[in-house]
């Protein structure tokens, strides 16, 4: 019998118009009327719409009648665009049975597009190109089908001109869904095999389960596990996404859709993982499988410590629909208690920090974000570490992960990326030229260098032209120290850090010369010191003061005196005390910022 699915994702560039066609698509298809449309439906979340770009993977199905007369069940799979979410983007293709590819027809194909065609092509994904903006007046679309001929070998022949904004050639491309993307294979008497492709924690429903049927049937009742735990669970509703979540009779061979079960934790239902029957279960998972791992590492410090219940509350929730963010307790001498999280990425942190910040009004500080370091200490013990406070004194090697990074550029900006991958430890690979203005570099890069301000400074010194994607390659031993800040002769610890031998003396000394602008100066000198072990490797003074706040005040007026003195004490609240110097959370907030 004929499958009458079609499982799809979109494929693009950021700001290609990924999310314009799947309003275009949910639009002709009558899924939404015109009404109903918020703009770029398919972000849901307001984070998601100001840094424009798509955090979490969503589904929607939508009702086709072709012209072949028959009614068809697109289902339109969301995948996340940013590098930091590279395993759920691998896991909602694995999903799918084609992809389409958007190309800017203006703008040609940047890394992005690259790294996630590669990604679909290895998971066998039919890809169709479609070709958008071709109402632009620049639009090229003939050079973009050379390019994606030439760099991508995938004939264009079947490729479909279009424009999200004008809705031109949206019909076009809904036949070509149905002829190009091929039908989901299974079986439907086989046992079942659901993929899980992303997951979210619901106040008043629990956890739903996003899931794509590969083989067999699953309803409502059903006795289910989930393969990498052998948990069991009885299945309480099953439905599809239209574009609100819709209940079905049961979700089949090729169904995308959502269960509900009694999952109390999205850890339960992680992404990737595979649901099957208790009875006449499947033999082998689906392949691919792995546990949310955490990349990037930061202390996270309430600015007043009576937030830290609300902060160890908010983290509590944040976590419920974010199987990848960890955290921890700890405490420093200078912030204070606290609480050592993990994340994907920076982008990933980013965006959990804001959160916090907005939705649950805390006032934080975090500190520089690390990676995870293998250290072999001299007594032959392995350690993992991701905080520099447990840096070992006495080590025989250590090492940091390495990633391999793609960049492509305008010409005239390789002198500067080629710099900047040099400041950032970064070993050259080789170099490619994709037309006659672009090229495509590829380094290998210690994350460590890349999570601090790698993206930045390269939009910086390319003027915003250049895309970058990576991919983690494992660990390379490196000749790394820690160095510590010392404040009057007190470690601040949450200034110290790791770092290369060679960038030890640059940053040890920057961050000095930071606090020496930052910080007050108090009734005494205060020596301000960055020291490798017990050797000082930079040093400056704060100047003892001479003069009171008061003494600008000739006498005179008395509510400008009192004001003045309300306002130290002010000051004096946000201060945090190392030994007895007084450090204002400014400096915290510069220094960490510098790092
Ligand atoms: P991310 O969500 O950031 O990944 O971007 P996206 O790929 O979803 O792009 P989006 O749909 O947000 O479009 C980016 C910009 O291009 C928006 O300003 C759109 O209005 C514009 N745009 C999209 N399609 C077209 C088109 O066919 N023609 C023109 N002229 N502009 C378009």
């Amino acid at each position: 019998m004929q499958n009458l699915k079609r499982n799809f994702s979109i494929i693009a560039h950021i700001d290609h118009g990924k999310s314009t066609i799947a309003d275009r698509l949910l639009e002709m298809t009558g899924t939404v009327t015109e009404r109903e449309m918020k703009e770029q439906l398919l972000d849901s979340m307001d984070l998601e719409r100001e840094k424009g770009i798509t955090i979490k993977a969503q589904a929607v199905t939508l009702n086709y009648t072709a012209a072949d007369g028959n009614k068809y069940e697109l289902n339109l799979i969301d995948t996340p665009g940013h590098v930091d979410f590279i395993y759920e983007v691998s896991r909602s293709l694995a999903a799918c049975d084609g992809a389409l590819l958007v190309v800017d027809a203006a703008q040609g194909i940047e890394a992005q597009t690259l790294a996630n065609v590669y990604l679909a092509l290895e998971h066998d994904l039919e890809i169709l190109p479609v070709i958008n903006k071709i109402d632009l007046p620049s639009a090229d679309p003939e050079k973009v089908k050379l390019e994606i001929e030439d760099i991508i070998g995938l004939p264009t022949d079947n490729a479909v001109l279009v424009s999200g904004k004008t809705g031109l050639g949206i019909d076009e491309l809904l036949e070509a869904i149905v002829k190009y993307i091929p039908e989901p294979k299974g079986g439907m008497s086989s046992p079942l095999k659901a993929l899980i492709f992303d997951s979210h924690y619901d106040d008043f429903r629990g956890v739903i389960t996003y899931v794509r049927v590969i083989d067999g049937v699953i309803k409502k009742g059903d006795k289910i596990k989930i393969m990498s735990t052998n948990k069991e669970f009885e299945v309480l509703e099953t439905g599809i996404f239209s574009p609100k979540m819709t209940e079905k009779n049961e979700l089949s061979v090729g169904s995308v859709g959502y269960i509900i079960t009694g999952v109390k934790s999205i850890k339960d239902t992680q992404v990737g993982d595979t649901i099957t029957h208790v009875k006449n279960p499947a033999e082998k998972p689906l392949e691919g499988y792995r546990p949310a791992q955490s990349m990037v590492f930061a202390g996270i410090y309430p600015i007043s410590t009576d937030d830290y219940e609300d902060l160890r509350e908010a983290l509590e929730k944040l976590q419920l629909n974010d199987a990848s963010l960890t955290y921890v307790p700890e405490t420093s001498i200078a912030l204070g208690f606290g609480f050592r999280c993990g994340f994907l990425g920076l982008l990933h942190m980013e965006i959990i920090v804001e959160r916090l910040r907005r939705e649950f009004d805390i006032d934080l500080i975090s500190t520089a974000p690390s990676v995870e370091y293998h250290v072999t200490t001299e007594t032959g013990e392995h350690l993992i570490i991701d905080n520099p406070a447990e840096f070992p004194a006495g080590k025989k090697s250590i090492e940091e992960p390495y990633i391999k990074g793609t960049i492509i550029v305008p010409r005239d900006y390789v002198g500067n990326v080629m710099e900047l991958c040099q400041e950032k430890r970064g070993t050259y690979i080789d170099m490619s030229y994709l037309d006659e203005t672009r090229t495509m570099l590829r380094y290998d890069l210690p994350l460590a260098d890349v999570v601090i301000d790698f993206y930045d400074k390269l939009k910086s010194r390319t003027r915003g032209y250049a895309s970058f994607e990576y991919e983690m390659i494992g660990y390379k031993e490196s000749d790394l120290v820690k160095v510590d800040i010392l404040v009057s002769g007190n470690v601040v610890d949450a200034f110290s850090f790791i770092a290369h031998k060679d960038h030890a003396f640059n940053r040890g000394r920057s961050i000095v010369e930071r606090l020496k602008e930052v910080i007050p100066r108090q009734q005494f000198e205060i020596p301000l010191q960055a020291a490798l072990g017990s050797k000082i490797i930079a040093r400056e003074t704060i100047r003892a003061l001479r003069k009171n706040v008061l003494a600008k005040c000739y006498g005179g007026d008395i509510s400008r005196k009192k004001k003045l003195l309300e306002k130290q004490k002010e000051g004096k609240k946000r201060m945090k005390a190392i030994g007895n110097v007084e450090i204002p959370q400014e400096a915290f907030l510069s220094v960490l910022k510098l790092n």
